[in-house]
């Protein structure tokens, strides 16, 4: 088989470039190591940065999500039981989308499906041959079946855990890395949710989040323990610790119910320099991630996307390898702005010290953010995307 693009991994990465791809006429094959089903269980993100909507839009899938999706203008902070609120839209006149993940994922699929683009699934042993060269290929078995697929470019779009990265030799990439001895235990629930806006909480027994789905579903987070095992979390505990961390009028607007889902997701800082090995090109979270406090990961996948497309187009339109050759530099540029606003907002939210120097820093930076219109414009701007 033959193809301009091979892409790896369908998340949103590989499936939001494969969209693009495909509307600049340009071939692409996506190789994904699950089934669709499965990419689709997973509940992750939830914040769509303006940028990020104009590119779903681009891409011709964004429908659903402005009909669906809820326009947030603002987010609330709440530290020590009071709340307070930021308002993006009279700091930066911007505001996010809250729509989730496997909506957006959904949404892209039945965009490929539509446009007759192919996807292997449940693809094993996916290998990268002859990066170096100009003639890449990529091996996989699939119904089980060895295949081959020759290509021009391989977009490595397959995770913090996939194979294109760890394709490249150990000396070629710069692995810049932190892990925070903390992780976020997120239930979602058929409930409506405590509040019409987010609210991220700062308390002494550790980091909450209230996010929603819909205004009958709602999303929450407790920052827990690396340690902790899902097991030992039954929705009543879960609740139980939930509480305390809340302002009162929060606390009773808050409706339990029984999970939907539950998971664990270790808090990491990591980005992979450069981003480019020959034919080879990773994007979103194989080449970096982000602890999710910003909620960054997702719209930086997005912002990788919208560098390679364009760069691709302009090889295969223009003849340039302009857009190629700095791929790596303009992409990078955008992601570390990203993860230090995602290691900025985790710090300052987390019960991570317990020493009372670094504890007061935090309610000093808060204060600050809430008493200082150029810090509120400051965070404003980040939270709800840099422009590319
Ligand atoms: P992925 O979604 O990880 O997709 C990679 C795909 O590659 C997967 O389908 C995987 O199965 C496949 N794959 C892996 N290995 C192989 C292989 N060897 N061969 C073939 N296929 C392979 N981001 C935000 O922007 N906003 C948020 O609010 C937010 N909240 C989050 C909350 C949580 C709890 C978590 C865990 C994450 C959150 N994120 C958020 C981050 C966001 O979910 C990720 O950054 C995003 O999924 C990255 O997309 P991706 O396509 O790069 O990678
Ligand atoms: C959600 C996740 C995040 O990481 C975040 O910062 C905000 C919202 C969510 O899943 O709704």
């Amino acid at each position: 088989m033959r193809t301009q693009v091979a892409i790896i991994g369908a998340g949103p990465a590989g499936l939001l470039l494969g969209q693009l791809l495909h509307k600049h006429g340009i071939d692409n094959v996506i190789l994904e190591r699950q089934t669709g089903d499965y990419v689709l269980s997973r509940v992750r993100a939830g914040v769509i940065e303006q940028v990020t909507q104009d590119l779903l839009d681009e891409a011709g899938v964004g429908t659903r999500m402005h009909r669906d999706g809820l326009v947030h203008e603002g987010v609330q902070i709440c530290v020590d039981g009071v709340r307070h609120r930021l308002s993006f839209k009279e700091l930066v006149g911007k505001s996010v989308m809250v729509y989730g993940q496997t909506e957006l994922t959904k949404d892209l699929m039945d965009g490929r499906a539509a446009a007759g683009a192919p996807t292997v699934y449940s693809a094993q042993d996916v290998a990268l041959h002859d990066v170096l060269t100009a003639r890449p290929r990529v091996s996989y078995r699939a119904e089980g079946k060895a295949h081959e697929l020759a290509c021009d470019f391989i977009a490595g779009c397959d995770g913090f855990h996939g194979v294109s990265r760890k394709s490249v030799p150990a000396s070629a990439i710069t692995a810049n890395e932190r892990v925070y001895p903390l992780g976020w235990l997120g239930i979602l629930t058929d409930t409506p949710p405590v509040s019409d806006e987010l609210i991220y909480v700062r308390h002494p027994l550790g980091f909450a989040l209230c996010s929603m789905r819909s205004p009958t579903r709602s999303r929450y987070y407790l920052q827990c323990s690396l340690a902790e095992d899902i097991e030992s979390w039954p929705d009543e505990r879960f609740w139980e610790e939930l509480k305390p961390r809340l302002d009162d009028e929060a606390r009773a607007r808050l409706v339990t119910g029984p999970s939907i889902e539950k998971s664990i997701a270790p808090l990491r800082s990591f980005v992979a320099e450069p981003m480019r090995f020959g034919a080879l090109f990773l994007a979103g979270d194989a080449a970096h991630i982000v602890p999710p406090t910003g909620a960054k990961g997702l719209n930086l996948a997005a912002s990788d996307v919208q560098y390679l497309a364009r760069a691709l187009v302009e090889h295969y339109a223009e003849k340039s390898d302009a857009g190629l050759d700095t791929y790596s530099e303009r992409a990078l540029k955008r992601v570390w702005k990203a993860e230090r606003f995602s290691w900025w907002m985790t710090m300052l939210l987390h019960r991570i010290s317990e020493n009372s120097f670094d504890r007061n820093i935090q309610l000093a930076e808060l204060d600050y953010l809430f008493r200082s219109q150029a810090a509120a414009t400051a965070f404003a701007e980040n939270y709800v995307g840099l422009p590319y």
